[in-house]
């Protein structure tokens, strides 16, 4: 089993929090990048370190997070379960939910110690079970104590502490709100915000619909970032095509994209050229789908996971494909959960070769 913790002196930390220097495509990038230009954003349940792991396949640069990670379960409830990534995640950082600035900053210097590249606390979430704890999104409601949090962490690690947040909380949309937060985290030691571009209603909406529901403002975090020129603003909130990115690069230091990068994973591959000047990703699907089964085969042997709990992220590789669906179907079978994970690959791609000759035949 490889070693997990760092060695001492070791430190993980590298690629997100410096300047990229690659060569720059003088059309496509001009100035320096911030390392929140592009970002996968938390997604609770789904970017475990497996869906990391996929989507690091298929970016080299974009900055992937954790899921939402309670702080007193990484000090109370294991560690390491709670921890534990793969070295080739870089750059990953940890997001962290909870209020109290003493067991943040404890959980904060674990994920430090533990090689995470930068550590968010969560102001955001919406749900009920994070409502009652008191922590997420309702902690916009007291800028001072969620500053009086950030400032245990920052003096806690030496990596960068950034929050996640939204713009406003039930119905106050008033700019003023959110200015003023950003001002008093700001103040304790917070330099990178990502902002969730719209409200969070804290009654009568459920998690799903707090992401679908509140409108949209786009620019309400354009108007932060000039208000705070010298703070890295990068934005999150229903930006699903490169235009939609690329409009927003124009104003701000980066883009955080969830759900379409889930879904649709193989976008991410134009990425590194696109926004960081980078060589294009070389592999194909299928290659990425051999890479996804050798890493299954390795999970199993040390750890004992099942192919499925990893199988399960990479369902939107083919998305759009002829066959596509076919090709998911065997994946998700759970009829075929005790055969090996390269028989499944066999059977997958066979079904959807299947799918493409008939289609072939029928055009003829
Ligand atoms: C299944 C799911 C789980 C989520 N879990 C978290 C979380 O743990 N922490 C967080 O800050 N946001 C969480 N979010 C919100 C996303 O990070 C993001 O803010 C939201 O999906 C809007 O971005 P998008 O429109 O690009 O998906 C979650 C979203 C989804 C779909």
């Amino acid at each position: 089993m490889r070693a997990l913790l760092p060695q001492a002196g070791e430190r993980h930390c590298v690629d997100a929090h410096r300047l990229v220097d690659t060569p720059l495509e003088p059309t496509q990038i001009t100035t320096p990048h911030s390392p929140w230009r592009m970002s996968i954003a938390p997604m609770m349940d789904w970017t475990d370190r497996h869906c990391r792991y996929l989507h690091r396949l298929l970016s080299r640069h974009v900055l992937l997070y954790t899921e939402m990670v309670n702080a007193g379960a990484i000090i109370h409830g294991g560690t390491e379960r709670h921890l534990r990534f793969n070295a080739e995640e870089h750059p990953v950082a940890l997001q962290l939910g909870g209020n109290d600035p003493a067991t943040l900053a404890r959980s904060a210097h674990l994920g430090a110690q533990w090689g995470y590249d930068e550590i968010n606390l969560n102001c955001g979430c919406p749900s009920d079970r994070v409502q009652r704890g008191a922590f997420g999104a309702s902690l916009m409601k007291e800028p001072q104590h969620v500053a009086d949090c950030i400032k245990a962490m920052v003096d806690a690690v030496q990596v960068p502490v950034t929050v996640k947040h939204r713009i406003g909380i039930d119905r106050d949309e008033s700019y003023g709100f959110v200015r003023d937060f950003i001002g008093t985290v700001h103040a304790a030691g917070c330099s990178v915000f990502i902002v969730h571009a719209r409200n969070a209603w804290l009654q009568g909406l459920s998690p799903k619909e707090n992401r679908e529901v509140p409108p949209l403002r786009y620019d309400v975090v354009h108007q932060l970032k000039r208000d705070f020129p010298d703070l890295t603003i990068a934005i999150n909130g229903g930006l699903n095509t490169d235009v939609a990115v690329q409009e927003q690069l124009a104003h701000l230091d980066g883009v955080m994209v969830g759900r379409e990068a889930y879904h649709n994973p193989w976008w991410l591959t134009g990425w590194d050229a696109l926004y960081y000047g980078g060589a294009p990703n070389p592999l194909t699907r299928d290659e990425v789908e051999a890479a996804m089964v050798e890493y299954m085969e390795r999970e199993a042997a040390a750890y004992g996971t099942h192919w499925y709990a990893i199988a399960r992220h990479m369902l939107g590789l083919r998305h759009g494909l002829p066959g596509a669906r076919r090709w998911r179907q065997v994946w998700s079978d759970h009829h075929l959960k005790d055969c090996p994970p390269r028989e499944v690959m066999a059977l997958a791609h066979a079904a959807q070769v299947e799918v493409q000759e008939r289609r072939e035949a029928a055009s003829h």
